[in-house]
């Protein structure tokens, strides 16, 4: 069954500059946990305990995360302090982590492709942590390896977006499965809504087969010269099938200011109060 998760973290992140001049956009908190561990924890609830980040220059802070602090963990052992760090704890403890570089950054599909000696010939998870997602039953990570284990082909989280913000996403429409479920047969990375096939827009959360890195391999650069994870599952559903999942559960765009901040409101009002 599926047991890694690709955590591709190499971007640059313009949009929180100057805050992501030197620090990773994963590590900003929502409140006070870091945007890439609440990807890890949905990630880890779904059965995924092998984790493999694709990063980049300045960005060691998330290995640093990942890994004990013996000087802070010396500090506070014995004082009330300790619980704060239980969750962080629990993930070191249960979940192996690995990481290779993306050295140019030529897009998400790219950046996947470079996970390949992470992740080998097995189905794996995707998570973009700046997508965050909360549910309150299951995880949307948990749904979708639920999905594969009963239909085996690559799957991608959607979600409806107004018309309008289509040129944001990659957009997907095909034939309707289920009440939540779609047989892709179209795929556009960022129309104009005029272009847009549907406002069904892919959301940071794909099961994909290994035949993908093949594809990866064979798919020019797309759209702003970047090679699209979009285009190689197009070709992916043209030569097999993936499935478009609209998922339970409410997402943020913690990649926008905007989003973030909706995000922030809602974990403290949540979880933290
Ligand atoms: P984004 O489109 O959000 O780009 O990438 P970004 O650089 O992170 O942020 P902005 O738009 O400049 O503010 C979507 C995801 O793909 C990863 C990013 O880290 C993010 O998780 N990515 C993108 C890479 O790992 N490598 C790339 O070359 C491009």
């Amino acid at each position: 069954m599926i047991k890694k998760c690709l955590f591709p973290v190499a971007g640059y992140g313009t949009r929180f500059l100057p805050a992501t001049k030197s620090m990773p956009k994963e590590m900003l908190p929502i409140v006070n946990k870091p945007l890439v561990q609440y990807g890890v924890e949905e990630a880890m609830e779904a059965g995924l305990t092998n984790i493999a980040f694709v990063t980049g220059r300045g960005k060691r802070a998330i290995e640093d995360h990942f890994d004990v602090s013996y000087e802070l963990e010396h500090q506070i052992s014995g004082t009330g302090k300790e619980q704060y760090l239980e969750g962080i704890r629990a993930i070191i403890e249960t979940c192996c982590f690995s990481y290779t570089r993306q050295t140019e950054m030529k897009g998400l599909g790219h950046a996947i492709l470079m996970g390949e000696n992470l992740i080998g010939d097995e189905a794996f998870a995707v998570v973009l942590a700046d997508d965050l997602c909360i549910s309150s039953g299951e995880g949307v990570l948990s749904q979708m390896v639920k999905l594969y284990k009963q239909f085996r082909c690559s799957i991608v989280a959607i979600e409806e977006v107004p018309l309008q913000e289509t040129e944001k996403y990659g957009v997907v429409a095909g034939e309707l499965v289920r009440e939540d479920l779609f047989r892709v047969e179209t795929m556009v990375e960022k129309p104009k809504p005029e272009e847009a096939p549907s406002n069904y827009a892919v959301m940071g959360r794909y099961i994909l087969t290994p035949d993908i890195f093949r594809i990866l391999r064979n798919t020019p650069p797309g759209r702003n010269g970047e090679v699209q994870i979009t285009d190689a599952l197009m070709t992916q559903a043209r030569e097999g099938c993936v499935m478009a999942y609209k998922f339970k559960g409410k997402r943020f765009d913690c990649g926008s200011v905007e989003g973030f901040i909706e995000a922030t409101n809602h974990c403290y009002q949540h979880f933290y109060k």
